[in-house]
Order: structure tokens, then C-alpha cells, then sequence
């Protein structure tokens, strides 16, 4: 199977690992999805890259008609993206529009179903990278519904069809997960392995692979951040309080809050095991919000795309129920209980 190439701190690295999870794209590009798949996982983990990778596999391997949208992307050419076979209706679709790339959403759901209409029982699938953000977590539902009518309801007919939907949004799962429109996967940061590899292509001067495994559980970007900051793992922490406003959570926490976050730096799952107390559901509500740990509702693989974390693993702060996006998330929060206590 072919690799892509992606950008990775300023360097171009191919896809690598993630094994497993090729083979779930494979499987889905064999029977199609129902309903909407929405892949949701820690910020920074490989959302986008898996799904650069799955469009390759999809047009090149499978003979997909594919449409790619990430509207929050860097540059303009990787906003909207689509096989070669799509650019006539492509260019068709954005001339519709009078900004189109402030309503890119609706442009790829155009494009699709368009090429329904265009081609004999067409094989189409439409990748949504991170659109939330862009639409606003309050539209997230109704462009859920949209896309679950695109399969339901196909304006024309096709042989298959793969709707995959990423986001890191926290709250994702909660506006969505009560509908029947849509089935969730969460991937992780990379396993062990993988990461390794990843480590490992990479031609800078780095601490050893022990160290930084620990500091970033696997996150891609975690390390790439890391490198892009030369190692000063101690700069990037206060970043990471300042930007996301750690210490003002910190500082309007109540009492209870505040004792309980104390032992959710330790272990995560304080968290779960007094969810019955207000305080605590308090605190995890805002946690998820910020994106800063994640619930996890079921270890089966099956829930999974590529391999699930370790059961436990108090040192990633990973818990049974509840885990830290990453290491280093729940150090960020250590340091602003430091810095406000
Ligand atoms: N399997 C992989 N092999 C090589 N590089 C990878 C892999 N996964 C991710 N990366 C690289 O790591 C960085 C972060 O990954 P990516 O942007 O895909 O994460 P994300 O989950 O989409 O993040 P965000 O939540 O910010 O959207 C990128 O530079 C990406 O190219
Ligand atoms: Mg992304």
C-alpha cells in the first residue's frame, strides 16, 4: 500500500503505522458506511493524517470518487481537495457559491451529490476533516443529519458510499451521540511501536525515545511541537496554561473542585468513580470542554479506530474510564494548580 507524505515540523515524513486502522478504511471501502462515521479523538493525535491517508487508499486502491474538505486548514489548497475524476463538478459547485470557502461544508455536499447524479452508480465518499470547529458545534447535529441523508436519501443511486467525519471537539460526542445518526470511533495517540517509528524518521537531534514517549503519549504533534520548540518542554507547559486559561479554571474552581482535581492529576478516574457528586461532574464536564481529557465508554476494539490505549497506565495518566489527552495536558494542569495554590 502506498504511504502519502505529510508535513511534519517542517519536515515531509510518510504516513506510518497506524496499521490496524488502514485496515478498518479498507473494510469500510469494501462495504461502505452506515450511518455517518465520526472518528473523534485527542487533539493533535492523527486525525487529519488518517484521513489523507484513507483518501489515497479510497480513489487509488478502490475507485472512489472522493471529496476532502478541512476548513479550518493552513492553506487554501488543502480547504478542498477531490479525485481528479470530481474537477469538472467541482469547479461546477464552487462557481454556485458566492464565498464558496466560507461554506465549504455545503460545497462538498453539493460536489457528492452531484457526482451521484453525474455517474452510473458511482462509488462516492466525502471526508469531513474537523468541521465543527468551522460550523460551529450548534450546526454539528444538522450537518450530521445532512450527511446522513446523503446516504438514506441519495438524490441519485449509487454502489457504495463512505461518510467520515473527524473531530477533537470534546463536546462532540455528547451533541451527537443521542441521535441514531451517526457511530463513534475514537482514535488514540499512536501506540508505542508506531510512535517509535515516527521518532525515529525523524532526522533531528532528540532525548531518548523513553523520555519523550513519556512526555507525549504518542501524540504526533505533542512532538512535534517539542521539537519545533527545541525540547523546552518547560516553555511549551506555560504556553499551554496561558493560551487555554488553565490557571483561570484553576482559580474558579470551588473547593470540592478543586480538591478533586488534585486527584485527577494523580489518577483520572477520581473522576468516574464520584460521578454521582455534582462537583465532580462539574469538573469533568469543563475538562472535556476544554479538550482536556477525554471519556472513554468502552475498551472493546470494536469502539476503536486503530488500538486502543492501555487499560491503565497512571504514568500516561491514562485511567480505566477517563484519560489526559496527553501527558503533557495534565502536567499544563499541574503546573497552574502550582501557580494559583
Ligand atoms: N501516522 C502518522 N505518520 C506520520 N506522521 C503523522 C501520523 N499521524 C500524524 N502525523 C503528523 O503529526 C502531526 C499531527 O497530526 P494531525 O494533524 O493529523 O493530527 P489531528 O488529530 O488532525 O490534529 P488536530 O486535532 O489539531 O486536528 C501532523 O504533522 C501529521 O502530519
Ligand atoms: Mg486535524
Amino acid at each position: 500500500m502506498r504511504r502519502v507524505k505529510l508535513s511534519f515540523a517542517g519536515l515531509e515524513i510518510e504516513f506510518r503505522d497506524r496499521d490496524r486502522a488502514l485496515k478498518q478504511v479498507e473494510e469500510l471501502a469494501e462495504r461502505g458506511t452506515y450511518p455517518v462515521y465520526v472518528v473523534y479523538g485527542p487533539e493533535g493525535c492523527g486525525k487529519t493524517a488518517l484521513l489523507r491517508q484513507a483518501k489515497d487508499m479510497l480513489e487509488n486502491e478502490f475507485g472512489y470518487h472522493v471529496v476532502y474538505v478541512n476548513p479550518i486548514a493552513e492553506k487554501i489548497d488543502e480547504i478542498l481537495q477531490f479525485t481528479p475524476s470530481v474537477k469538472d463538478i467541482a469547479k461546477e459547485v464552487l462557481s454556485l457559491f458566492p464565498s464558496p470557502y466560507s461554506m465549504i461544508v455545503d460545497v462538498a455536499i453539493t460536489i457528492a451529490s452531484r457526482v451521484m447524479k453525474r455517474f452510473s452508480r458511482p462509488r462516492v465518499a466525502v471526508l469531513m476533516d474537523d468541521i465543527f470547529q468551522a460550523v460551529g458545534v450548534d450546526k454539528a447535529e444538522i450537518y450530521v443529519k445532512t450527511l446522513l441523508n446523503l446516504i438514506e436519501y441519495p438524490p441519485a443511486s449509487y454502489e457504495k458510499i463512505v461518510v467520515l467525519v473527524t473531530s477533537s471537539e470534546g463536546i462532540t460526542r455528547e451533541r451527537i451521540g443521542r441521535h441514531r445518526w451517526a457511530t463513534f470511533r475514537i482514535l488514540w495517540n499512536m501506540p508505542k511501536k508506531g510512535f517509535e517509528e515516527l521518532y525515529n524518521a525523524i532526522p533531528v537531534e532528540k532525548p531518548s525515545f523513553e523520555d519523550v514517549w513519556r512526555w507525549t503519549g504518542g501524540n504526533p504533534s505533542m512532538l512535534a511541537k517539542l521539537i519545533e520548540a527545541n525540547w523546552g518542554r518547560n516553555l511549551l507547559l506555560e504556553e499551554m496554561v496561558k493560551i487555554r486559561r488553565l490557571d483561570v479554571l484553576v482559580k474558579n474552581l470551588s473547593d470540592e473542585e478543586l480538591a478533586l482535581l488534585k486527584q485527577v492529576v494523580e489518577d483520572p478516574d477520581a473522576l468516574f468513580e464520584r460521578l454521582r457528586e455534582e462537583a465532580s461532574q462539574n469538573l469533568l464536564n469543563k475538562l472535556i470542554e476544554l479538550n482536556m481529557v477525554i471519556e472513554i465508554w468502552d475498551r472493546d476494539p470494536y469502539f476503536w479506530i486503530d488500538e486502543p490505549p492501555p487499560e491503565k497506565d497512571l504514568e500516561l495518566g491514562i485511567g480505566r474510564y477517563v484519560a489526559w489527552q496527553t501527558p503533557m495536558h495534565r502536567e499544563a494542569v499541574k503546573r497552574a494548580l502550582e501557580q494559583v495554590a
